[in-house]
């Protein structure tokens, strides 16, 4: 397997720590963190007209079309750090999406290594996202109890500022949930029937929660630290 790198997909429910495990897959793997809730956030900021259309659906906690989803992560995956694998990070969320993705690995003569979902129980879920804090420069999250940031709304890894998201209050968590339970649980199923799923307690520490987010993707063979 040398040179093999990490080609994984982390499924979770809003709030299930996703992001917080593929910034540090990306950084342990030296594999790029393809986040397309980043993307999107990382749009809005920089205000392009993508940017605006995809805010009108992250604002109500809604799913931006699959056909602008899709064709950012192809175009993502075709740029060259991409080559040596990737932790998705938010996408698939549908199950469109996920046989366009089986589409595009396809055709580049890839497969994936493993498919996490990260579990996590609902109320957990509705805390974790009411105490998170999330760079607007990095998006790294924060937790105001359990992972807070050595100095009050300034990002550790960056310097930059922190925020709840807008789409972090209490009506749109709960309207992300829904989405997520109707459109994107049902992908459990499917990675489960391609043998390709591992279920990961994502209450575990983050320390707890990578290591055998690790040893899951290790088990299929992927997974060669840089
Ligand atoms: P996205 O940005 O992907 O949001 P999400 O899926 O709702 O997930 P979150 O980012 O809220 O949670 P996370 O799992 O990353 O948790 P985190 O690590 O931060 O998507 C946003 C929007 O963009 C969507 O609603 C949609 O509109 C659009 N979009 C994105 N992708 C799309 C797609 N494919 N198709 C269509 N639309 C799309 O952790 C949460 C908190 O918990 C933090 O405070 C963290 O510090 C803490 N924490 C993490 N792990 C632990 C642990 N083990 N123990 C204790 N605390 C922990
Ligand atoms: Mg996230
Ligand atoms: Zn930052």
């Amino acid at each position: 397997m040398t040179g093999r790198g990490l080609r994984i997909v982390l499924l979770g429910a809003p709030g299930a720590g996703k992001g917080t495990q593929a910034r540090r897959l990306s950084e342990a793997f030296d594999v790029p963190d393809i986040s397309t809730g980043d993307i999107f956030r990382n749009a809005v900021t920089a205000g392009t007209p993508m940017g605006a259309a995809a805010k009108r659906f992250m604002d109500r906690g809604e799913l931006v079309p699959d056909d602008v989803t899709i064709g950012i992560v192809r175009e993502r995956l075709a740029q060259s750090d991409a080559a040596a694998g990737f932790v998705m990070d938010g996408f698939p969320r549908t199950a469109h999406q996920a046989t366009a993705l089986d589409a595009m690995l396809a055709g580049m003569d890839q497969t994936l290594d493993a498919v996490v979902e990260i579990a996590v129980p609902r109320e957990i879920l509705i805390e974790r996202l009411t105490q998170r804090r999330s760079c607007t420069s990095c998006q790294a999250s924060y937790h105001l109890m359990s992972a807070p940031p050595k100095v009050a709304d300034v990002c550790d890894r960056c310097g930059g500022t922190l925020v709840h998201r807008t789409d972090d209050s209490d009506k749109t968590i709960v309207h992300r949930l829904a989405v997520h339970d109707a459109q994107t649980a049902p992908l459990v199923s499917y990675y489960r029937g391609a043998g390709l799923l591992h279920t990961v307690d994502g209450t575990q520490p983050i320390d707890t929660a990578y290591e055998a987010i690790v040893a899951a993707a290790a088990s299929q063979g992927g997974g060669r630290a840089a």
